[in-house]
Parts: structure tokens; sequence; C-alpha cells
């Protein structure tokens, strides 16, 4: 990826501390801008997986941030057959549910998907969070020879209490989503009205460390602050995304549109 094609649409850019020193940050105050870096940060990361391993194995937020970006990937022309496509979370939801992610991103991606692209769900099973995690799993696996795979690519998004993936504040996975050997979690609904208010599941932090870059994208100015609050303070509970990106070994590119 140039420097001048990132260069060209932004309007401010700046460092976030971190022990890998490669959280870049760029701020776009067009949403178009933002999006023109998106396509360009995907595409560099996709096309470099294919050129280096044969395939791109990437993973993709859902909720409504990223969404524009799976609708517009259709006007990259890369070979849509080498790429595969799973989630960093969902909704404990059936895929057809209005709140799933899985149905979002098929109906944004279905002209990759009808070029052959591969987008593999985590609901692989709707009876029981704890099964369908396992299973997820085991596919997340299947990607790897068993072995816990490597992401060419992270699409992370972020709410504006911090959270990222469905891990939020205040919930009791920030307890062990750190140290679990697991790459596939259930998430219990919390209770009191605040989110998740549906169960989930989610990838961890050992999953996530596996990405060979990883990419935040969001909007706005109240999430732009939200992140700078959150790094500044990188307490799990309190800031997931903050704590999550003190740790990360993956470089990581913020797009703020
Ligand atoms: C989800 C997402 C979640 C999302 C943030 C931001 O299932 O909701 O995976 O982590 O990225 O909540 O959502 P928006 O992009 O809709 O603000």
């Amino acid at each position: 990826m140039t420097e001048d094609i990132l260069q060209s649409r932004w309007n401010r850019v700046y460092k976030l501390e971190s022990p890998t020193g490669h959280v870049n940050v760029r701020v776009y105050d067009d949403a178009e801008g933002a999006l023109f870096v998106m396509l360009r940060l995907v595409e560099d990361a996709l096309t470099t997986a294919i050129s280096e391993r044969g395939r791109a194995l990437w993973i993709g937020a859902g909720g409504g941030t990223p969404k524009p970006v799976y609708e517009q990937l259709d006007t990259l022309n890369l070979p849509w057959d080498k790429v595969t496509l799973s989630q960093v979370d969902e909704r404990f939801v059936p895929v057809d549910d209005a709140a799933s992610n899985t149905k979002m991103m098929a109906e944004a991606a279905a002209p990759l998907i009808a070029k052959g692209m591969v987008f593999e769900t985590l609901i692989r099973d709707i009876t029981d969070p704890v099964v369908c995690a396992e299973k997820a799993e085991a596919l997340l696996r299947s990607f790897n020879g068993g072995e816990a795979p490597m992401f060419d690519l992270t699409l992370l998004g972020m709410g504006p209490d911090r959270h990222y993936a469905s891990i939020f504040p205040g919930h009791p996975i920030n307890a062990m989503v750190y140290d679990t050997e697991s790459l596939v979690l259930p998430v219990e609904p919390a209770t009191g009205g605040v989110e998740p208010k549906l169960p989930r599941i989610t990838l961890s932090v050992k999953a996530l460390n596996r990405s060979r870059r990883i990419v935040l994208y969001i909007t706005g100015f109240e999430k732009e602050k939200a992140l700078e609050a959150a790094v500044a303070d990188p307490n799990p509970d309190r800031s997931p995304i903050g704590a999550f990106l003190a740790q990360c070994p993956a470089p990581v590119d913020i797009v703020v549109g």
C-alpha cells in the first residue's frame, strides 16, 4: 500500500502508543474518503495473501459500519474464488434473522460469493451457544489443518462504549478472553438492559491476535473520542478495545470516517 494512496484522502494522521508501535490512525472528514481507503487496505491485504500463499483468509465485523465496504468490494478486480471470508463475531440468532450479521454480510457480499468467494458463518449450530462456539472453532481450525489459522486481514468495528467484536465493557468475558486457549467463545447476554442483549459468539483475543493485519473502521467523532479514551485507559473491563490494542502483536490501521 503506497502512502500516497493513503495520504491522498486523509485529513489527520497520528500514531497511537502500543507495544508494537504499529497502530496508525488516519482520520477522514468525509465518509467517501474513508471508504476509498478501506477498499484500498482490503485490496492490499487480500492481494498480498493471494500472491504469497495462493489464497486469502479474512474475517469481518458485523454491525452497520462495514456494510458499505462489503458492498463496494465488488468494484475490486480480485480473484474472489481464492478468498474465504468468515466473521469476527456474530449474534446467536438464525442466519435469516434481521439481527444476523451473517444475513447482512451474505447480502452485501452476494456479488463476491457469486464470483466464488467462500463465506463461512460462525453460526454452525443454532441449538446451543456453547456447541455453536465449539463447531465454529472447528471451522476455523479446518482452514489450517486442525491448527489455529492466521487471518490475512481482520476487519474490526467498535462501539461508542469501547467494545469490539462481542467483547463488551463490564462483561465477565473480559476476565477470561485474554487467557483462554479457545479460538471461539459463547458470550452470555448482559443483564440490566445493557449490551449485549442477545447471546453472542465471538473470536477470542488468541484468535484475533493471529492476524497478519488488522483494520479497525469507525465513523464519527463520538467513536474517535471513545477510541482515544480507550487507548489512554487500556483496562479490559472499562476499555476492551484499548486493552486489545495494547497487547495486539499485529500491525493495526485505524480508519476514522
Ligand atoms: C456486532 C459487531 C460489533 C460492531 C460494533 C460497531 O455484532 O454488532 O460485530 O462489534 O462492530 O458494535 O457496530 P456499528 O458498526 O453498527 O456501529
